[in-house]
């Protein structure tokens, strides 16, 4: 079990963070690894320079991190997530790091609060690898997984307010359906809720993932587990990942510096076509030079050796040198 304890400051360098009770405990969560995903496309596009300042904003198990990280002589890494277990993990990994690695437990689309508070500096980058990691998915009592036995929860910060139970034992049957269908483009959404409302109170994975599946229309053989785009639709709710990520979207980029690159990798549809219309509209406004023409996607032998890597997609913007009002006004 996880002490229920709090971050007693928001912020902490790796050197000086003490270990927590739990994790000496508990050598699964000591233990647990995460294969990065585009790991060398994303470090070659972030272009690392050894003084330089970056943000990685999703940090989870510190794959990335510890990646940039070493390529550091006098420059720092700051590392955003909303997960406190991940955080630990991360913490931990990146421990011989010392002081050059500095962690927050944040939203990240509260990115440029945190920048303020910590008194950046313009940076040279910012990374965004979003959706779980596999730390959350494999970690049963999470409630993340349908393969999993636990709680009803999917929360990637626990001091937040909803669970999954929340929502799937609360909203009005009409609400859910579009909730499903919206979020996780589920086709048998109508029907997926109705059943759910006939269902409650359903409190566990299992028992949720049992109910969906027995609402589904058999359609041929399925790639995909029949409760796959539920759990999705509701992993996005409960967190309120959209509404991060727009946030996020529009506030990043004011803490880059001229020439900073911004590297952001998503694993769905709704969250690529986010980032691919807010990096369209700040390369419109100048802001912005889009890097990526098409969006990145990893090779079959990384698909083959990490199957998580599947979905994602890379995209890669440059921050461009503000335009003074003379130039705007003479281009
Ligand atoms: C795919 S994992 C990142 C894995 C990491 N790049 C690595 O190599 O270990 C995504 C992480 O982002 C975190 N996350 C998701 N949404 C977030 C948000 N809005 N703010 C901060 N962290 C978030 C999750 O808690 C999770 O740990």
């Amino acid at each position: 079990m996880t002490t229920k304890r709090r971050w007693t400051s928001w912020a902490f360098n790796c050197a000086a963070r003490p270990l927590w009770p739990w994790r000496t405990r508990d050598r699964k969560v000591l233990t647990a690894s995460h294969t990065p995903v585009l790991a060398e496309e994303a470090l070659r596009w972030l272009r690392i320079e050894p003084g330089g300042t970056y943000v990685d904003a999703t940090i989870g198990l510190g794959g990335h991190a510890v990646r940039i990280a070493s390529q550091l002589t006098t420059g720092r890494l700051i590392g955003l997530d909303r997960d406190a277990g991940a955080l630990a993990i991360s913490s931990e990994r990146l421990k011989d790091f010392g002081g050059k690695v500095v962690l927050v437990q944040a939203d990240f689309s509260r990115i440029d609060e945190v920048a303020q508070e910590l008194s950046l500096p313009p940076v040279q980058g910012i990374l965004a690898d979003l959706g779980v990691s596999s730390f959350q998915l494999d970690t049963a009592e999470r409630g993340f997984s349908f393969r999993l036995a636990g709680p009803l929860d999917m929360r990637m910060d626990s001091r937040s307010a909803t669970t999954a139970a929340d929502i799937v034992n609360e909203t009005a049957e009409s609400e859910l359906a579009d909730l499903l269908y919206r979020l996780g483009e589920e086709r048998d959404s109508r029907r997926i809720a109705r059943v759910i409302v006939r269902a409650r109170p359903i409190r566990s994975t299992e028992h949720l993932a049992t109910v969906v599946a027995g609402a589904r229309t058999s359609r041929g053989r399925q790639k995909l587990h029949p409760a796959t785009k539920t759990f999705l639709a509701l992993r996005i709710a409960v967190n309120r990942e959209l509404e991060a990520l727009g946030q996020f979207l529009k506030r990043a980029s004011a803490t880059l510096a001229p020439g900073g690159r911004w590297v952001v990798l998503s694993y769905h549809s709704l969250e690529d076509r986010m980032v691919k219309q807010e990096f369209r509209r700040l390369g419109a406004e100048g802001v912005l030079n889009v890097l990526t023409r098409k969006v990145l996607r990893p090779t079959d032998a990384e698909i083959a050796v990490n199957p998580r890597a599947r979905s994602a997609k890379m995209r890669v913007a440059e921050k461009l040198m503000p335009v003074a009002p003379a130039e705007k006004l003479a281009s």
